[in-house]
C-alpha cells in the first residue's frame, strides 16, 4: 500500500482519488501522526508528500519523519512536498520575490528523459496547475531538473537512482491534464500492479471492523440512503448479529420507502432491525410550524432523542456505526490552533457518540461516493437502490413549504411517485442528480369535467449536479412536462395545477427549504 503524508493541501483527497482510479490502495495520514514507528508499522511501498500552506523555513514547519528517506521506497513530493523534500535533503527553499505562481503554467522539458514523465511532452510543453508562493532555489545533491516553468526553474526534479521525485505543480487536479499519467508512471515505478479492487477493500474492511469491535455490540442508524445501508451490510457481514440497526421513521419518507427499507434489511439481509415508527411524535411536534429553520431544528432534536432511546433499548452497545464518507472528513491540517483533523458529521446523529459515550465505526471513511456505490454492488445491494437520488434527512418536511399536514404529505407522496415513474419510464433517472415534487402552500382554481376545483399546486424540481453544491435545472422537453402534469392531475386527487421549477443553484437551493 501507498502512504500519502498530508501537509494540509486543499486537494490532498484528490491524490487518493487518482490512485484508486489506478487500482492502488492508499491511505492519507496527517504529517503529525506519522513518525518512524508509524512507518515501521505501515510499511509503505511508496510515499507521497502532499502540498500544504506552510513555509519550510519557518519555525515549527511541518516535516516528515527523517526515517522516511531511508525506507528505500519511491517518494513523490508535490508543491510543499517538493519543498520539504529539498529542505530535508540539503537543498534550499525561498519565499516570494515575485516568483509566486497561481493557476495555469506551462512546463518545458529538459533534454534528459525521466520514466516518471513517460507520455509527457509528446507535443511540446505541458499545461500544469501551480499554487505556490515559495519556490525551490537550490536542489538537493543527487537531484536533477527535468522540467522548468517561467516561475519555477525546478518544476520537475528527481533523483532517479533513489526514486525520489519532486514537482512544484499539482498533478492530481484536472487542470494538469497529464497528471493522471504521472501518477500512473509513479505507481508503476514503485512496483504496484494495480490489483486493488473493491473485493479487496471489502475483505480489508471486514478484518478491520472485527479487530476494532471484538465481541462488543454495535448500533447503526439507518436512513434508507445508500451510505448508511452499505455501511450496515458491510458491518453485518463482519460481525453478524452483534449489529442492530435502528431505522427512525419520522413519517416524512416517500411512498413505500419505510416498507422497502424494513423488508430489505430484515428479510433480504437478516439484519436485526428496530423500525422506530415515530411519525406521530414528529408530525405532532411539527403541527402549526411553518418556519423552515424551526422545522429543521425540531426534526433534528427529536431525531437524536428518539435514536438515543432506541439505541439504549438494545442494551450495552459500545459502538455507533456511521456511513461517513471521505469528503465528509475534513483533511486540511490546521497550523494555527495546532494540527488536528476535524470531522464534519453530515449525519443526523452527529454529536451523539460523545453524549452516549460510544465509539465510532466508520468503514466508509476512506471512500468517495462512487466507490461506496461500487462497494454496494460488490455486497450485492440492488442496482436500483444504489443509484437512488439523494434524499435529505428532514425528508418531505422541506418539500412542503408552510404548514405540514397529513393530507398534504399524502398528496405529495403520490404525486412524487408519479413524477419519478415518468422520469424512469423516459430513461432520464440516471441523468438527473435529484428530482422530486414539492407541494406549494396555496390552492388555485381549476375546472375538471364540468365542475370547479380548488386544489393544491405542485412544483416539480429536477437538477443536474456533481456534488450538490451547485446545480442546473434539468431541461425536460415540453412534451415530457405536459405529459407529466396531465398524469399527476389525473392520478392524484387534490392537485389541479403543476409548475416546473427552472431555478438553478445559486440563486435557488435544491430543496425548497
Ligand atoms: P440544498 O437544498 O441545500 O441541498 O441545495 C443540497 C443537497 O443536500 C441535501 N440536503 C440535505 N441532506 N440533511 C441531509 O442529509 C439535510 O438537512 C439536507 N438539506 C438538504 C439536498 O437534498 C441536496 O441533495
Amino acid at each position: 500500500r501507498l502512504l500519502v503524508i498530508d501537509f494540509g493541501s486543499q486537494v490532498t483527497q484528490l491524490i487518493a482519488r487518482r490512485l484508486r482510479e489506478l487500482n492502488v490502495y492508499c491511505e492519507i495520514h496527517p504529517f503529525n501522526k506519522v513518525d518512524d514507528a508509524f512507518l515501521a508499522a505501515f510499511q509503505p511501498k511508496a510515499v507521497i508528500f502532499s502540498g500544504g500552506p506552510a513555509s519550510v523555513y519557518t519555525t515549527g514547519a511541518p516535516m516528515p519523519p527523517k526515517g522516511v528517506f531511508d525506507l528505500g521506497v519511491p517518494i513523490l513530493g508535490i508543491c510543499y512536498g517538493q519543498q520539504v523534500m529539498m529542505h530535508c535533503l540539503g537543498g534550499h527553499v525561498e519565499g516570494g520575490h515575485g516568483t509566486a505562481e497561481f493557476g495555469r503554467a506551462f512546463v518545458t522539458p529538459t533534454p534528459d528523459k525521466l520514466p516518471l514523465l513517460d507520455g509527457w511532452f509528446a507535443a511540446g510543453d505541458e499545461q500544469v496547475w501551480m499554487s505556490h508562493g515559495d519556490h525551490v532555489s537550490k536542489i538537493a545533491p543527487g537531484f536533477q531538473v527535468y522540467g522548468t516553468s517561467p516561475n519555477a526553474p525546478f518544476a520537475i526534479t528527481a533523483d532517479p537512482a533513489r526514486h525520489f521525485y519532486a514537482v512544484q505543480f499539482h498533478p492530481e487536479v484536472h487542470h494538469t491534464p497529464k497528471g493522471a499519467k504521472l501518477y500512473e508512471n509513479f505507481v508503476r515505478l514503485a512496483g504496484f500492479t494495480g490489483d486493488w479492487t473493491m473485493g479487496a477493500y471489502r475483505e480489508e474492511a471486514i478484518a478491520k471492523i472485527r479487530a476494532q469491535v471484538g465481541s462488543e455490540k454495535v448500533v447503526c442508524g439507518l436512513s434508507g440512503g445508500v451510505d448508511s445501508s452499505v455501511a450496515a451490510v458491510l458491518i453485518h457481514e463482519a460481525i453478524g448479529d452483534q449489529l442492530t440497526c435502528v431505522f427512525v421513521d419520522h413519517g416524512l419518507l416517500r411512498l413505500g420507502e419505510a416498507e422497502q427499507v424494513v423488508s430489505m434489511f430484515r428479510d433480504t439481509y437478516n439484519i436485526p432491525l428496530i423500525h422506530a415508527d415515530e411519525s406521530a411524535l414528529f408530525l405532532g411536534a411539527l403541527e402549526g410550524v411553518s418556519d423552515p429553520e424551526v422545522k429543521r431544528k425540531t426534526i433534528g432534536r427529536l431525531f437524536i432523542q428518539v435514536f438515543e432511546k432506541h439505541a439504549k433499548s438494545i442494551g450495552g452497545a459500545k459502538f455507533l456505526a456511521q456511513g461517513t464518507l471521505y469528503p465528509d472528513v475534513i483533511e486540511s491540517v490546521s497550523f494555527s490552533g495546532g494540527p488536528s483533523v476535524t470531522i464534519k458529521s453530515h449525519h443526523n446523529v452527529g454529536g451523539l457518540p460523545e453524549k452516549m459515550g460510544m465509539k465510532l465505526v466508520e468503514p466508509l471513511r476512506e471512500l468517495f461516493k462512487d466507490e461506496v456505490r461500487a462497494l454496494g454492488r460488490e455486497l450485492g445491494l440492488p442496482a436500483s437502490f444504489i443509484g437512488r437520488h439523494p434524499f435529505p434527512g428532514p425528508g418531505l418536511a422541506i418539500r412542503c413549504p408552510g404548514e405540514i399536514t397529513t393530507e398534504k404529505l399524502d398528496i405529495l407522496r403520490r404525486a412524487d411517485a408519479v413524477y419519478i415513474d415518468q422520469i424512469r419510464k423516459h430513461g432520464l433517472y440516471d441523468e438527473i442528480w435529484q428530482a422530486f415534487a414539492a407541494i406549494l402552500p396555496m390552492k388555485t382554481v381549476g375546472v375538471m369535467g364540468d365542475g370547479r376545483t380548488y386544489d393544491y399546486a405542485l412544483a416539480l424540481r429536477a437538477v443536474t449536479s456533481v456534488d450538490g453544491m451547485t446545480a442546473d435545472y434539468y431541461p425536460f422537453t415540453h412534451g415530457f412536462l405536459g405529459e407529466t402534469a396531465t398524469r399527476i392531475i389525473n392520478e392524484v386527487k387534490g392537485v389541479n395545477r403543476v409548475f416546473y421549477d427552472c431555478t438553478s443553484k445559486p440563486p435557488g437551493t435544491i430543496e425548497l427549504e
